[in-house]
């Protein structure tokens, strides 16, 4: 477990602006999320390098955003109708309700202390069932996706056909999943309605265990690329017990939650079920020429996937930080990746008078076309050092006399608290060798 408590960091997430209970006004919704001015700056900068790592700076992977809402056709052919169920449990006496395989179904019960008060296991359904169209009955059902996965399987055909991709290639996708989880604890770790980044790369059939090799790899350097400390991740190989229906094997990337190691990616080799079981219940031909041995396949599938939520998660624990300093004061800052952080750089002026406040507001002005910017004038310089630093702020900028009459100005790095002067014109092209250098120490 590491030594940030969850309670510091959703305290810290409320109070900056990064996450809001979702409803809070009317008591909160359980499993529901609101992301701040903050948090979703935070959040679509880490889609942002997943997208960029996966599509432009990989061969042949495309993107997709495919609908929420599909035919529910889709999750009885994907098996998730019959098989995508947790086992539940209800206490008899406080009526509360647990995963069986999540607690001692021999000792007493957690909530009332009641002892032999659960009732048999049951297979609870996670999907969300919703009703589309005027009539209300069991033919209008659909099913709020679980997976953004089924979206890419489903359209794989028109992808072949449109985008002249060639096996091996990939379809990337990041959008909304839900799941009815029957226990949502630990903030945004697991909630009802959460994000996924999902990859699928599909491939010949013998070629899939090489495949699967690779992007375990490429996709443990993504973490490390994202400024995530090694310590904090390892590879989790699922047993017989753990395998989803669909997979002949799969690992998960763990990350070092305050609670403790917890999966925070799977790469799954899905052979080739979820092509097969569409082909079968579609009757379409989901079949792939391979136009230089002229064989005619069903691919195989090795599936990359992230929670998006769970990785703002995992960003805000690795990079949460109580520094005692020199004197024994202590500052609270979030080292996050300069590439991700919802603020690059904030323009400070030493003071307000003489023409400075007017200069550092044209100068942050001009900084606003290449760095997500923030301009902050109020209180005590220290003071508002430390609020970036809280924020995860990686470059100050402070404006003072000597700016008026030699034009530099003072770069502050947030994780060294160094200072240094440069000339206010190579403030662009310094942050840019900062952020491309990036190491955390
Ligand atoms: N398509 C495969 C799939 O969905 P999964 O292991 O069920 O596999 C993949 O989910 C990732 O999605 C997880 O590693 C986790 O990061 C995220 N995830 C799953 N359920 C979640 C939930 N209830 N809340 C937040 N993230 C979740």
């Amino acid at each position: 477990m590491s030594d940030t408590t969850m309670e510091k960091i959703v305290s810290l997430c409320k109070r900056r602006g990064f996450i809001f209970q979702s409803s809070e006004i009317y008591g909160g919704l359980t499993g529901a999320w609101d992301y701040g001015p903050l948090g979703v700056e935070l959040k679509n900068n880490i889609r942002d390098f997943w997208w960029k790592e996966m599509t432009q700076l990989h061969d042949n992977i495309v993107g997709l955003d495919a609908s929420i809402l599909m035919h529910p056709n889709v999750w009885v052919a994907s098996g998730h109708v019959s098989n995508f169920t947790d086992p539940m449990v209800d206490c008899r006496q406080c009526k509360s309700r647990f995963r069986a395989d999540q607690i001692d179904l021999t000792a007493s019960c957690p909530v009332c202390g009641g002892k032999d008060t659960f009732t048999e296991p049951r297979n609870f359904n996670l999907m969300f069932e919703t009703h589309m169209g005027s009539v209300k009955d069991d033919s209008s059902v659909v099913y709020l996706r679980p997976e953004t996965a089924q979206g890419i399987y489903a359209d794989f055909k028109n992808v072949v056909q449109s985008s002249r991709v060639k096996i091996p290639f990939g379809i990337a996708q990041v959008g909304k999943s839900f799941r009815n989880e029957i226990t949502t604890k630990n903030f945004i770790f697991r909630s009802c309605e959460f994000e996924q980044m999902e990859m699928q790369y599909f491939c010949a059939p013998g070629e899939d265990e090489k495949w699967f090799d690779f992007w375990k790899g490429e996709r443990m350097k993504f973490y490390s690329k994202m400024g995530i400390r090694e310590k904090n991740l390892r590879w989790h190989q699922h047993g017989e017990d753990e395998l989803a229906f669909y997979a002949k094997d799969a690992y998960d990337i763990e990350f070092n939650f305050p609670m403790g190691w917890q999966e925070l990616e799977g790469v799954h080799n899905r052979t080739d079920y979820d092509l097969t079981q569409h082909q079968n219940h579609s009757k379409k031909d989901l079949t792939y020429l391979d136009q230089e041995t002229k064989e005619r396949y069903v691919p195989y599938v090795v599936e990359t996937s992230a929670g998006l939520t769970r990785n703002v998660l995992m960003v805000l624990s690795d990079a949460y930080e109580e520094e005692t300093l020199e004197g024994g004061d202590v500052r609270t800052v979030l080292h996050f990746h300069p590439a991700i952080a919802p603020v690059t750089v904030a323009v400070l002026p030493l003071v307000k008078k003489d023409g400075i406040s007017e200069y550092a507001q044209e100068l942050e002005k001009n900084l606003r076309e290449t760095f997500a910017t923030f301009y902050d004038q109020s209180g005590a310089i220290g003071r508002r050092y430390r609020r970036m630093d809280e924020i995860g702020t990686p470059f100050c900028i402070t404006v003072d006399y000597d700016t008026l009459t030699d034009g530099t100005v003072t770069v502050r790095d947030r994780d060294s608290m160094e200072q240094v002067r440069i000339d206010a014109a190579s403030i662009v092209d310094e942050l840019n060798k900062r952020i491309r250098s990036y190491h955390r120490g």
